[in-house]
């Protein structure tokens, strides 16, 4: 059959692809506090791959996911061997910004890929020509937030944000966006990220009395914010919680309680986004893990298909100048709605969507009800 093949192949005077590998480094925190972006990560790019077949252009994608427990010198220790010993033709994965910012040099050096489907800090993509990143920057999604809350009676706000990139850039898009649309800011508060206690934080939230408080926190540390929220008796005193989504994580959120019900965040996916492709990755991705997939998972499911975008548009060939170019200018249709990657960025325009935390079927979803189009990072849009 194979042989068939190559002399018909011949006979047209075309040169066959040889059957290599493409071999994919995911480096993720498969361990440690922010295990579930590593177990939502490698669900969604294993996802796409068995939907898809691991065959593309001629070749055969072997994903090799690789456990980071969280720490940079482990990632960094991990994309070399990557590159040097599996011949990884894209490294994938970083679950936090310092873990991407660490082998933004390695990429460069090397000249592979680094493609970011977790870390969320806008300055990223700027640290590499070779990065590019399925999944979103935290101005994205704290500029709406703000609008929102400026428009529907929120008037004075403290923000918590966890003290590291992508909590300051939430803390610096929600409240200059906030204060330009008349908002007030009482109080920002910085929170650590090893070992957070919310309580005492949140002990003056009570104490400054806005009409809401600001929250990011990275995935995973959401339903402890909620916990000790509702302990703290904020809710009671009428404190309203907003934030990014990173807080009603989907991974996290059936499993908060009645309390988080009404919670209004902005982020990009949502599991309940309604549309024919969200149905159908839902219900691939439960069938496949037992858990509802969030906004990690669509994200590494999204870094996938840009990768075997790419090599489709470069016929199987994985240099990494010609891979990242053909990932400009990229369009598809995810689970979250159209997305495209901006050409001069090389970040991910994609819409944002206003959600409110409601109960569907007997579980909690964040529902989205307003949608801002196709948003491109507005960090890097000031700096043009
Ligand atoms: C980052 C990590 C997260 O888990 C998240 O939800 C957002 C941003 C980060 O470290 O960049």
């Amino acid at each position: 059959m194979k042989a068939a093949i190559l002399i018909s192949a011949l006979a047209l005077g075309v040169v066959p692809a040889m059957a290599e590998d493409v071999t994919v480094g995911m480096i993720l925190p498969m361990t440690g506090p922010s295990a579930s972006t590593g177990k939502q990560e490698k669900a969604g790019a294993e996802l796409y791959i068995a939907q898809h077949g691991d065959k593309v252009a001629g070749k055969t994608i072997k994903l090799l996911v690789k456990d980071d427990t969280g720490a940079a010198d482990v990632t960094k220790r991990l994309a070399q061997e990557a590159i040097a010993n599996d011949h990884a033709a894209a490294l994938m994965g970083f679950g936090l910004t310092p873990l991407a910012f660490a082998v933004a040099p390695i990429a460069t050096e090397a000249k592979v890929p680094e493609i970011v489907t977790a870390a969320a800090t806008a300055v990223i993509t700027e640290k590499s020509p070779f990065i590019v990143r399925t999944s979103f920057t935290l101005p994205q999604a704290s500029a709406p937030m703000a609008q929102w809350a400026a428009k529907n009676g929120i008037k004075k706000v403290v923000t918590i944000v966890t003290d590291y990139g992508p909590g300051l850039d939430a803390e610096k898009w929600f409240g200059e966006t906030f204060k330009h649309e008349g908002g007030e800011i009482i109080e920002a508060i910085r929170t650590p990220l090893k070992n957070p206690d919310f309580a005492p934080f949140l002990q003056r939230v009570k104490d400054d009395k806005p009409d809401a408080v600001f929250v990011f926190v990275p995935s995973g540390f959401g339903a402890m914010v909620m916990k000790q929220f509702i302990e703290q008796g904020l809710a009671k005193a009428g404190v309203k919680l907003i934030g990014t989504g990173d807080v009603t994580d989907d991974d996290q959120l059936n499993g908060m309680g009645e309390a988080a019900l009404g919670v209004v965040t902005a982020h990009h996916y949502s599991a309940s986004h309604d549309s024919p492709e969200n149905k159908a990755f839902v219900t691939a991705f439960e069938k496949a893990n037992g858990f509802r997939p969030n906004f990690m998972g669509v994200a590494a499911y999204d870094g996938m298909a840009l990768l075997y975008h790419a090599l489709e548009a470069t016929k199987g060939a994985t240099d990494g100048a010609g891979l990242i170019e053909a990932m400009k200018g990229a369009k598809w249709m995810s689970p979250r709605g159209p997305v495209e990657i901006d050409p001069d960025t090389r970040d991910i325009v994609q819409n944002m969507y206003v959600r409110k935390v409601e109960k569907k079927d007997g579980q909690l979803y964040n529902m989205e009800f307003e949608t801002i189009p196709m948003v491109k990072d507005p960090f890097k849009a000031t700096k043009k």
